[in-house]
């Protein structure tokens, strides 16, 4: 069996800072932000939570897959960022949107969480044990940044995207993860602290193993970089997925993104990147694509899927 993506949603809440904004904050431009990382706003919430913003993405996932809630029977949420620890958000989301019948769990990878929790899936669908699985992504980063620290606080946004998976007949693809804890401190968050992170050993970490873990899960499934109508790279900085893709030596324009909007939403980037692309009428049936997380951990992995 295989989880086919039969519907998608995401949620931003609609307050966003831009580059100008921030340079009342903190001594930066929005030339300098642009140039580095290609963002130009980042949606922050008021009175929503990741709890709340994980629910609306997940009711629009199940309204485009022409699915009840009670139908689902595992609901994963990747996030570091919530606003409840117990419950979990998987249940407190569950309560909201009525999934009576889901077994529900967080998961943590950071921003290779969604990956992990999609992957996660697949392989529950695999093994027959679920047929109905919602993955979300959801992330109230603003609440981890310290908006004195310039070279942070420019990058992160807060949203939601959410995935349905059904169970179809077919075989499972084999899927790419990876961890390695002893390269941890070039990115951390200490409980009631904010994230502290080295960007250019993140930059050189992404810039190295993303292609890498690429490469192995389209070799694995027998299929050739050119067979792959899109790669959707968790959104951190246009400069990473630029140099991915000269690395990969393949089109920039196979690499879409939504980063100059958005900024950096850990799990929430690549559900989200999903839902805009399918909105907008750019993914066909029958197109390949590749997912590809990569963040703290460190941790990184890569997914093929026919849409
Ligand atoms: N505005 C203006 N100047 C800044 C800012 C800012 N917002 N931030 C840093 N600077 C300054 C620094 O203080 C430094 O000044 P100095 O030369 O006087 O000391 C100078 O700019 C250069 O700083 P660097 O840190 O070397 O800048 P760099 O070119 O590496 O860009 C960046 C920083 C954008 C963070 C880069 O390292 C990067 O893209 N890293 C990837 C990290 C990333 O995207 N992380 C996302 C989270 S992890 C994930 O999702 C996987």
């Amino acid at each position: 069996m295989i989880g086919k993506i039969s519907g998608t949603g995401s949620y931003v809440p609609s307050r966003y800072l831009d580059n100008h904004d921030l340079s009342q904050i903190v001594d930066t431009s929005d030339e300098w932000i642009r140039e580095r990382t290609g963002i130009i706003r980042r949606h922050i919430v008021e009175a929503d939570t990741t709890v709340s913003m994980a629910a609306q993405a997940a009711e629009k996932a199940l309204e485009s897959a022409k699915m009840l809630p009670e139908e689902i029977d595992l609901l994963i949420v990747s996030t570091i960022s919530s606003n409840v620890i117990l419950p979990c958000t998987a249940c407190e989301v569950q309560k909201q949107i009525h999934a009576v019948h889901a077994t529900c769990f967080d998961l943590n990878a950071a921003c290779t969480g969604f990956l992990f929790a999609y992957n996660t899936a697949q392989a529950y669908i695999a093994s027959g044990m679920y047929q109905n699985v919602l993955v979300i992504g959801a992330e109230s980063l603003s609440s981890l940044v310290d908006w004195k620290d310039r070279s942070t606080c420019i990058l992160f946004g807060d949203g939601a995207g959410a995935v349905v998976l059904r169970a179809e007949e077919g075989e499972s693809y084999h899927m790419v993860t990876h961890s390695d804890g002893s390269k941890g401190e070039a990115l951390t968050c200490d409980t009631g602290s904010f994230m502290k992170m080295d960007g250019q050993e993140v930059f050189k970490f992404a810039a190295r193993q993303v292609p890498a873990c690429i490469a192995e899960v389209v070799e694995h499934n027998h299929l050739m970089v050119e067979d792959i109508d899109y790669f959707i790279l968790h959104q951190a900085n246009r400069r990473i997925v630029e140099a991915v893709a000269k690395r990969m030596k393949v089109e920039l324009t196979k690499f879409p993104m939504n980063l100059q909007e958005y900024g950096n939403t850990s799990s929430a980037s690549i559900p989200l990147l999903l839902d805009e692309m399918n909105r907008e009428g750019r993914l066909k049936k029958g197109q390949k694509l590749v997912l590809a997380g990569f963040g703290a951990g460190l941790s990184w992995g890569a997914s093929l899927l026919e849409w």
